[in-house]
Protein backbone atom coordinates (compact mmCIF):
# COMPACT_ATOMS: atom_id res chain seq x y z
CA UNK A 1 0.00 0.00 0.00
CA UNK A 2 0.98 3.71 -1.23
CA UNK A 3 0.30 6.63 1.26
CA UNK A 4 1.38 10.15 0.18
CA UNK A 5 0.52 12.54 3.05
CA UNK A 6 0.46 16.59 2.10
CA UNK A 7 3.10 16.52 -0.27
CA UNK A 8 4.78 19.48 -1.56
CA UNK A 9 6.88 20.37 -4.58
CA UNK A 10 8.21 23.49 -5.74
CA UNK A 11 10.37 24.10 -8.58
CA UNK A 12 12.08 27.57 -8.01
CA UNK A 13 9.18 29.63 -7.81
CA UNK A 14 6.79 27.28 -9.81
CA UNK A 15 4.19 25.52 -6.67
CA UNK A 16 3.90 21.90 -8.59
CA UNK A 17 2.42 19.72 -5.51
CA UNK A 18 0.53 21.70 -3.57
CA UNK A 19 -0.35 19.49 -0.35
CA UNK A 20 -1.19 15.97 -2.24
CA UNK A 21 -3.18 13.70 -0.38
CA UNK A 22 -3.94 10.09 -1.83
CA UNK A 23 -3.66 6.54 -1.21
CA UNK A 24 -3.30 3.40 -3.64
CA UNK A 25 -4.12 -0.13 -2.06
CA UNK A 26 -2.62 -3.14 -3.19
CA UNK A 27 -3.76 -5.21 -6.25
CA UNK A 28 -5.74 -2.31 -7.66
CA UNK A 29 -5.29 -0.07 -10.47
CA UNK A 30 -5.35 3.25 -10.03
CA UNK A 31 -5.32 5.82 -12.75
CA UNK A 32 -3.83 9.76 -12.15
CA UNK A 33 -5.54 12.31 -14.23
CA UNK A 34 -5.15 15.71 -14.77
CA UNK A 35 -3.83 18.27 -17.41
CA UNK A 36 -0.66 17.94 -19.26
CA UNK A 37 1.80 19.93 -16.81
CA UNK A 38 -0.25 19.34 -13.62
CA UNK A 39 2.24 17.58 -11.93
CA UNK A 40 1.28 14.07 -12.50
CA UNK A 41 5.06 12.59 -13.68
CA UNK A 42 6.66 14.76 -10.45
CA UNK A 43 4.37 13.18 -8.15
CA UNK A 44 5.22 9.71 -9.45
CA UNK A 45 8.53 10.38 -8.98
CA UNK A 46 8.44 11.04 -5.76
CA UNK A 47 6.67 7.19 -4.82
CA UNK A 48 9.85 6.08 -5.88
CA UNK A 49 12.74 8.37 -4.33
CA UNK A 50 13.40 10.03 -7.56
CA UNK A 51 12.43 13.49 -5.88
CA UNK A 52 12.24 14.27 -3.07
CA UNK A 53 8.95 16.65 -1.28
CA UNK A 54 9.93 20.18 -0.27
CA UNK A 55 7.18 18.83 2.67
CA UNK A 56 5.13 15.86 3.10
CA UNK A 57 6.01 12.63 2.89
CA UNK A 58 5.33 9.09 1.18
CA UNK A 59 4.73 5.79 2.72
CA UNK A 60 5.32 2.20 1.00
CA UNK A 61 4.04 -0.60 3.32
CA UNK A 62 3.63 1.81 6.53
CA UNK A 63 6.99 3.19 6.18
CA UNK A 64 8.04 6.89 5.41
CA UNK A 65 10.26 6.59 1.96
CA UNK A 66 12.36 9.77 3.57
CA UNK A 67 13.45 7.24 6.26
CA UNK A 68 14.78 4.16 3.74
CA UNK A 69 18.09 3.44 4.47
CA UNK A 70 20.32 3.22 0.71
CA UNK A 71 19.86 -0.61 0.66
CA UNK A 72 15.75 -0.21 1.41
CA UNK A 73 15.47 2.65 -1.22
CA UNK A 74 17.45 0.24 -3.75
CA UNK A 75 14.80 -2.53 -3.05
CA UNK A 76 11.98 -0.57 -3.16
CA UNK A 77 13.00 0.54 -6.67
CA UNK A 78 13.09 -3.30 -7.64
CA UNK A 79 9.73 -3.64 -6.26
CA UNK A 80 8.29 -1.13 -8.84
CA UNK A 81 8.60 -1.18 -12.71
CA UNK A 82 8.31 2.13 -14.32
CA UNK A 83 7.39 2.53 -18.14
CA UNK A 84 8.60 6.33 -18.86
CA UNK A 85 6.28 8.32 -21.16
CA UNK A 86 6.89 7.95 -24.75
CA UNK A 87 8.28 4.42 -25.51
CA UNK A 88 11.84 5.55 -24.13
CA UNK A 89 13.79 2.60 -25.72
CA UNK A 90 17.43 3.37 -26.50
CA UNK A 91 17.51 3.04 -30.23
CA UNK A 92 20.95 1.84 -30.29
CA UNK A 93 20.29 -1.05 -28.19
CA UNK A 94 18.50 -4.77 -29.35
CA UNK A 95 15.19 -5.20 -27.69
CA UNK A 96 16.92 -8.21 -25.23
CA UNK A 97 19.61 -5.32 -24.58
CA UNK A 98 16.36 -2.70 -23.49
CA UNK A 99 14.97 -5.63 -21.37
CA UNK A 100 17.49 -6.17 -19.41
CA UNK A 101 19.40 -2.63 -19.18
CA UNK A 102 18.76 -2.23 -15.25
CA UNK A 103 19.51 -5.84 -14.52
CA UNK A 104 23.01 -5.40 -16.71
CA UNK A 105 23.46 -2.05 -14.55
CA UNK A 106 23.04 -3.60 -11.81
CA UNK A 107 25.83 -6.00 -12.92
CA UNK A 108 23.81 -9.11 -13.69
CA UNK A 109 25.71 -10.88 -15.64
CA UNK A 110 24.64 -14.07 -15.93
CA UNK A 111 23.28 -14.00 -19.54
CA UNK A 112 21.41 -17.43 -19.33
CA UNK A 113 18.97 -16.18 -16.48
CA UNK A 114 19.17 -12.47 -18.00
CA UNK A 115 17.53 -14.09 -21.74
CA UNK A 116 15.08 -16.49 -19.78
CA UNK A 117 13.92 -13.58 -17.68
CA UNK A 118 13.77 -12.17 -21.33
CA UNK A 119 11.92 -14.53 -22.70
CA UNK A 120 9.62 -14.55 -20.09
CA UNK A 121 8.99 -10.84 -19.85
CA UNK A 122 7.98 -10.56 -23.67
CA UNK A 123 5.83 -13.47 -23.74
CA UNK A 124 4.01 -12.12 -20.76
CA UNK A 125 3.60 -8.67 -23.01
CA UNK A 126 2.62 -10.85 -26.06
CA UNK A 127 5.54 -10.01 -28.06
CA UNK A 128 6.46 -13.85 -28.06
CA UNK A 129 4.26 -17.00 -27.99
CA UNK A 130 4.42 -18.49 -24.09
CA UNK A 131 6.41 -22.06 -24.34
CA UNK A 132 6.12 -24.53 -21.90
CA UNK A 133 9.24 -25.87 -22.87
CA UNK A 134 12.41 -24.97 -21.07
CA UNK A 135 15.03 -22.82 -23.86
CA UNK A 136 14.65 -20.73 -25.88
CA UNK A 137 12.09 -20.45 -29.02
CA UNK A 138 13.08 -19.66 -32.50
CA UNK A 139 10.44 -16.56 -32.38
CA UNK A 140 12.81 -15.31 -29.10
CA UNK A 141 16.14 -15.55 -31.38
CA UNK A 142 14.83 -13.26 -33.89
CA UNK A 143 13.10 -10.64 -31.88
CA UNK A 144 16.08 -10.10 -29.10
CA UNK A 145 18.24 -8.96 -31.84
CA UNK A 146 15.64 -6.35 -33.32
CA UNK A 147 16.18 -2.75 -32.97
CA UNK A 148 13.47 0.12 -31.34
CA UNK A 149 13.39 0.61 -35.20
CA UNK A 150 11.93 -2.28 -36.62
CA UNK A 151 8.98 -1.95 -34.15
CA UNK A 152 5.90 -0.86 -34.34
CA UNK A 153 4.60 2.08 -32.32
CA UNK A 154 2.92 -0.40 -30.18
CA UNK A 155 5.64 -2.95 -30.11
CA UNK A 156 7.81 -0.51 -29.05
CA UNK A 157 5.30 0.37 -26.51
CA UNK A 158 4.80 -3.38 -25.20
CA UNK A 159 9.17 -3.87 -24.80
CA UNK A 160 8.81 -1.05 -22.65
CA UNK A 161 6.54 -2.57 -20.94
CA UNK A 162 8.58 -5.72 -20.62
CA UNK A 163 11.35 -3.80 -19.03
CA UNK A 164 9.11 -2.61 -16.03
CA UNK A 165 7.94 -6.48 -15.60
CA UNK A 166 11.63 -7.51 -15.00
CA UNK A 167 12.27 -8.62 -11.47
CA UNK A 168 8.07 -9.41 -11.09
CA UNK A 169 7.92 -6.17 -9.23
CA UNK A 170 5.06 -5.32 -6.89
CA UNK A 171 4.17 -2.48 -8.52
CA UNK A 172 4.19 -1.26 -12.01
CA UNK A 173 3.92 2.47 -12.66
CA UNK A 174 2.76 3.91 -16.60
CA UNK A 175 3.55 7.26 -17.70
CA UNK A 176 0.95 7.90 -20.27
CA UNK A 177 1.25 4.45 -21.64
CA UNK A 178 -1.19 5.37 -24.93
CA UNK A 179 -0.15 8.96 -24.92
CA UNK A 180 0.92 9.22 -29.17
CA UNK A 181 -0.68 5.58 -29.89
CA UNK A 182 -3.59 5.56 -32.88
CA UNK A 183 -6.67 4.22 -31.13
CA UNK A 184 -7.05 0.46 -32.10
CA UNK A 185 -2.98 0.42 -30.33
CA UNK A 186 -4.28 1.94 -27.30
CA UNK A 187 -7.43 -0.37 -26.57
CA UNK A 188 -5.08 -2.88 -26.81
CA UNK A 189 -2.20 -1.35 -24.32
CA UNK A 190 -5.50 -0.76 -21.88
CA UNK A 191 -6.34 -4.56 -22.54
CA UNK A 192 -2.73 -5.27 -21.89
CA UNK A 193 -2.45 -3.50 -18.63
CA UNK A 194 -6.06 -5.27 -17.80
CA UNK A 195 -4.66 -8.45 -18.52
CA UNK A 196 -0.87 -8.15 -16.79
CA UNK A 197 -2.88 -6.55 -13.35
CA UNK A 198 -4.69 -9.53 -13.27
CA UNK A 199 -2.12 -12.25 -14.48
CA UNK A 200 0.47 -11.33 -11.79
CA UNK A 201 -2.17 -9.33 -9.16
CA UNK A 202 0.16 -6.34 -9.60
CA UNK A 203 -0.76 -3.23 -8.57
CA UNK A 204 -0.53 -0.65 -11.07
CA UNK A 205 -0.78 3.31 -11.33
CA UNK A 206 -1.42 4.79 -14.74
CA UNK A 207 -0.81 8.48 -15.18
CA UNK A 208 -3.02 9.25 -18.16
CA UNK A 209 -5.04 11.97 -19.73
CA UNK A 210 -6.80 9.45 -21.82
CA UNK A 211 -10.42 8.68 -20.72
CA UNK A 212 -11.04 6.17 -22.45
CA UNK A 213 -8.52 4.17 -21.15
CA UNK A 214 -9.39 5.35 -17.21
CA UNK A 215 -13.30 3.86 -18.20
CA UNK A 216 -11.64 0.68 -19.28
CA UNK A 217 -9.18 -0.27 -16.60
CA UNK A 218 -9.43 1.83 -13.23
CA UNK A 219 -10.52 0.60 -10.18
CA UNK A 220 -10.15 4.22 -8.67
CA UNK A 221 -9.17 7.22 -10.35
CA UNK A 222 -7.43 10.71 -8.60
CA UNK A 223 -7.82 14.11 -10.30
CA UNK A 224 -4.84 16.52 -9.86
CA UNK A 225 -5.92 20.13 -10.16
CA UNK A 226 -3.79 23.07 -8.74
CA UNK A 227 -1.41 21.00 -7.06
CA UNK A 228 -3.86 19.07 -5.47
CA UNK A 229 -6.28 15.79 -5.40
CA UNK A 230 -9.50 17.58 -6.49
CA UNK A 231 -11.16 13.91 -6.93
CA UNK A 232 -10.52 10.73 -5.62
CA UNK A 233 -12.90 8.00 -6.23
CA UNK A 234 -14.09 5.14 -8.42
CA UNK A 235 -14.93 5.47 -11.88
CA UNK A 236 -18.99 5.43 -11.14
CA UNK A 237 -18.40 8.40 -9.00
CA UNK A 238 -16.45 9.98 -11.80
CA UNK A 239 -18.87 10.09 -13.64
CA UNK A 240 -21.57 11.04 -11.34
CA UNK A 241 -19.45 13.70 -9.87
CA UNK A 242 -20.88 17.39 -9.59
CA UNK A 243 -17.57 18.64 -9.34
CA UNK A 244 -16.81 21.82 -11.37
CA UNK A 245 -13.22 20.34 -12.23
CA UNK A 246 -14.03 17.09 -12.85
CA UNK A 247 -17.07 17.90 -15.03
CA UNK A 248 -14.80 20.46 -16.81
CA UNK A 249 -12.44 18.11 -17.26
CA UNK A 250 -14.67 15.19 -18.41
CA UNK A 251 -16.59 17.63 -20.99
CA UNK A 252 -12.81 18.26 -22.54
CA UNK A 253 -11.43 14.68 -22.64
CA UNK A 254 -13.95 12.49 -23.44
N1 LIG B 1 13.04 18.64 -12.74
C1 LIG B 1 12.23 19.71 -12.91
N2 LIG B 1 12.71 20.96 -12.77
C2 LIG B 1 11.90 22.03 -12.93
N3 LIG B 1 10.60 21.97 -13.25
C3 LIG B 1 10.08 20.74 -13.41
C4 LIG B 1 10.86 19.55 -13.26
N4 LIG B 1 10.06 18.47 -13.48
C5 LIG B 1 8.85 18.98 -13.76
N5 LIG B 1 8.84 20.32 -13.72
C6 LIG B 1 7.68 21.19 -13.93
O1 LIG B 1 6.64 20.71 -13.09
C7 LIG B 1 5.39 20.81 -13.75
C8 LIG B 1 4.70 19.46 -13.74
O2 LIG B 1 5.41 18.57 -14.59
P1 LIG B 1 4.94 17.09 -14.86
O3 LIG B 1 4.73 16.37 -13.59
O4 LIG B 1 5.93 16.52 -15.80
O5 LIG B 1 3.53 17.31 -15.59
P2 LIG B 1 2.52 16.18 -16.13
O6 LIG B 1 1.28 16.31 -15.30
O7 LIG B 1 2.23 16.57 -17.56
O8 LIG B 1 3.18 14.86 -16.01
C9 LIG B 1 5.67 21.36 -15.13
O9 LIG B 1 5.42 22.74 -15.12
C10 LIG B 1 7.13 21.09 -15.34
O10 LIG B 1 7.69 22.04 -16.18
MG1 LIG C 1 3.96 13.60 -17.40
Amino acid sequence: MITIHNLRKAFGQKQVLNGINLSIKDGETFCVIGKSGCGKSVLLKHVVGLLEGDEGYVEVDGKNVLNFTKDELFALRRRVGYVFQGAALFDSLTVFENVVISQWEHGERDMNSLMKEAQRVLSAVGLLPTSSAEGFTKEWMILRDKKPSDLSGGMRKRVGVARALVGSPDYVFYDEPTTGLDPVTSEQIDQLIAELAQNFKMTSVVITHDMFSVFKIADRVALLDKGVVCFEGDVQQLRESKDTVVVEFLERYV
